[in-house]
């Protein structure tokens, strides 16, 4: 029997302030073994959020550093039941010993933004204890000024189906407020072994502006464009589906399941065509997408009925035969109001053909045209980063499908997400004058559900913020412009029923560290699209340098568990020291606390590196 060190205490703490969510998890452990113990702290968080702050007891705070061994602190737990939600889950776990008899505590801090997808932005805390804890509470604030439309709370998710909903919430137009403290009989009466759940909540707000909203505090503004109503625009889809042996079994049959469904949502102005592939390339409709009608849904429904996976995947020849579908020789589509996507699933590598990623980037970039590609990799042996990189270069996004009993349901849901495009080639425009270090403000597509967000910094004394926006609608070209009034908060000003706390810190510095957090992905996303080296550096040095501004881990910078000098450890009770956790169960990845060159202890001899062994 493997005794565990109790859990006496489990705190989490949420406040999301306009889609930005900044979470807490405190969690306190005590030693009631005879002997000195490991204490393992773990959290799952989103892949798509940065750490912020983490500290071990007193002693121990750590400090986010720039990056120098590559070492990765998290990694991603892409096993079976850690995956809630259609996000990426990623594990952080640190292991400390803990003398007998002493207690323990962890604190860490996470922020995100969340992204909305089918009209709803989703919180996913989880609360994942594995023992009944007799202090546990979960606290989540949610202020959105424009007003929140729905809110759900869905408490203890196990699977991808949510469980039953339940009203711990109160709210009004701009304000919710959920908390959610089980005592130990509400535990035990879920499962013996404690809480292992995911605790969901589900909200949209209002946006009448057709412009959206745009906030402007102490320098920064961010722009949140959604227009709700507009006509969706009929597509040209083309289905590209691997039929190679790996994935033969449950991966062919979700597939397959999938896109039954897939295909009976399709509309009757959308056209489409299918095209499966491994060593060989086959094309449903020879040369051309045909219109969604009854029977060509039928057709295509028994096309796909009868698909038999066997053979080697030749990536390159498949996105060469959709790109001829997209834009066919004898061009039809200049006159056509139609957006052109691709939906590309694999579950492996080229392995034959062209399989060199670099040419495969190359040939697809030439032929795809203004075609949107979405790339999903199915299960942990596809080439995600190929996918990626398609994806970036052609207009699209990629995501993880996961191999799980609901492979089927998250690609529905993926398809889902681009099944209605609104807008296309949308320029979203800003005054010289007015705004500058402006993240991405072009964007390929406005999908229904969805939302197009750009933050920047704003010149000091602007009044009037001016925007304006031209995109292509179900038509024609259109463009607006709007003199933005902003809520200017300089530190002083009026609350504006902004905050359900009244915190007016809180609200103006979020807005600040929204964009640095934005900043940071997309200096990361065009390192990734970077083809040159020396782009590269500059790219991964901007992007360091922002990281350690705002103590942000992200893929360049680490943590780095310090330890303050002798006189201050001397005040604390605890002997403790975290150590690297070495092993762990063979599904959890084990996470690395890591030190940088640049921290080494002569560099700052107030600080020691712990971990001598990766020290340098
Ligand atoms: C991190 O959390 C600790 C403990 O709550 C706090 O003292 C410290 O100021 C925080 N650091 C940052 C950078 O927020
Ligand atoms: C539970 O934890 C909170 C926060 O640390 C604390 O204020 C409260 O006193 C604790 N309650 C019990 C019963 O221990
Ligand atoms: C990636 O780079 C290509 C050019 O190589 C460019 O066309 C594309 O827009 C870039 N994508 C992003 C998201 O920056
Ligand atoms: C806010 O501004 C007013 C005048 O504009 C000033 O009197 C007041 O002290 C300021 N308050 C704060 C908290 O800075
Ligand atoms: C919403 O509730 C919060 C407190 O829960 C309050 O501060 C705020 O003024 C309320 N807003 C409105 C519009 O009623
Ligand atoms: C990053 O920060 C270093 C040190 O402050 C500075 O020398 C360098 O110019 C910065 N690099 C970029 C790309 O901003």
């Amino acid at each position: 029997v493997i005794l565990s060190l109790k859990v006496t205490d489990y705190h989490v703490t949420c406040s999301v302030v306009s889609r930005y969510a900044v979470t807490t998890v405190e969690s306190s452990v005590w030693n009631q073994l005879p002997i000195i113990k490991e204490a393992a702290f773990e959290v799952d968080l989103p892949s798509s959020a940065f750490i912020s702050n983490f500290t071990i007891g007193k002693v121990y705070v750590a400090q986010v550093k720039e990056r120098a061994a590559a070492r990765k602190i998290y990694d991603a737990a892409k096993k079976q039941g850690k995956t809630a939600g259609l996000r990426e889950i990623e594990k952080f776990r640190v292991a400390v010993s803990v003398p007998s008899g002493a207690r323990m505590s962890f604190l860490l801090t996470y922020e995100e933004l969340l992204p909305r997808r089918l009209g709803r932005y989703e919180l996913s805390l989880g609360l994942r204890l594995g023992q009944l804890v007799q202090n546990l509470t979960l606290d989540v604030s949610i202020t959105e000024r424009t007003g929140i439309s729905f809110i759900k709370v869905f408490p203890l998710k196990t699977s991808r189906l949510l469980g039953r909903k339940e009203a711990l919430t109160v709210w009004n137009s701009t304000c919710a407020r959920i908390h959610y403290s089980p005592t130990l009989q509400q535990q035990s009466s879920v499962s013996a072994k404690g809480l292992n759940a995911d605790f969901i909540v589900q909200y949209d707000v209002d946006l009448r502006d057709l412009m959206g909203d745009v906030q402007v505090y102490d320098g920064y503004f961010v722009h949140y464009f959604a227009p709700r109503g507009l006509p969706v625009v009929p597509k040209d889809v083309i289905f590209v589906i691997d039929v190679s042996g790996s994935m033969i079994g449950t991966k062919i049959k979700q597939t397959k399941q999938a896109m039954n469904t897939i295909l009976g949502d399709l509309r009757e102005g959308d056209h489409f065509n299918i095209i499966t592939f491994s060593d060989k390339v086959h094309t449903w409709k020879k040369g051309r997408t045909v219109r969604a009608t009854r029977q060509n849904v039928r057709d295509a429904k028994e096309f796909i009925r009868r698909i038999i996976a066997e053979g080697w995947t030749n990536i390159n020849a498949a996105l060469l035969s959709a790109a001829q579908l997209v834009n066919p020789p004898s061009s039809g589509r200049l006159s056509s109001h139609r957006v052109p996507l691709v939906i590309f699933l694999t579950d492996g590598e080229a392995t034959i053909g062209i399989t060199s990623g670099d040419t495969i980037l190359t040939n697809a970039k030439k032929s795809l045209g203004s075609a949107s590609l979405f790339g999903l990799a199915f299960g942990d042996d596809a080439d995600f980063l190929l996918l990626k990189r398609l994806a970036l270069d052609n207009r699209g996004v990629a995501r993880m499908v996961y191999e799980d009993a609901d492979a089927a349901l998250q690609l529905k849901g993926f398809y889902d997400e681009v099944a209605s495009p609104l807008l296309s080639d949308i320029q979203l425009s800003y005054l010289d004058d007015q705004a500058f270090d402006i993240t991405r403000s072009l964007f390929p597509n406005y999908f229904q559900g969805s939302e197009l967000v750009v933050t920047g910094k704003v010149k000091p004394g602007v009044k009037d913020f001016k925007v304006s926006m031209s995109a292509t609608d179900s038509k024609q070209r259109v463009k607006l412009e709007n003199d933005v009034l902003t809520s200017h908060v300089e530190g002083n000003g009026s609350t504006d029923s902004l905050s359900c706390s009244g915190d007016l810190e809180g609200i103006s510095s979020f807005v600040h560290r929204l964009w640095a957090y934005f900043t940071i992905k997309e200096l990361l996303l065009a390192k990734l699209n970077a083809s040159d080296p020396a782009t590269q550096r500059l790219l991964a040095e901007k992007a360091t340098n922002l990281s350690l501004k705002y103590n942000f881990v992200t893929p360049v910078t680490s943590l780095v568990v310090v330890k303050p000098d002798a006189d201050e450890a001397a005040q604390t009770p605890t002997t403790a020291k975290p150590t690297a956790a070495a092993t762990t169960a063979s599904t959890v990845t084990t996470a690395k606390v890591s030190a940088s060159r640049k921290s080494s202890p002569s560099s700052n001899p107030r600080y020691e590196c712990i971990f001598k062994n990766i020290c340098y």
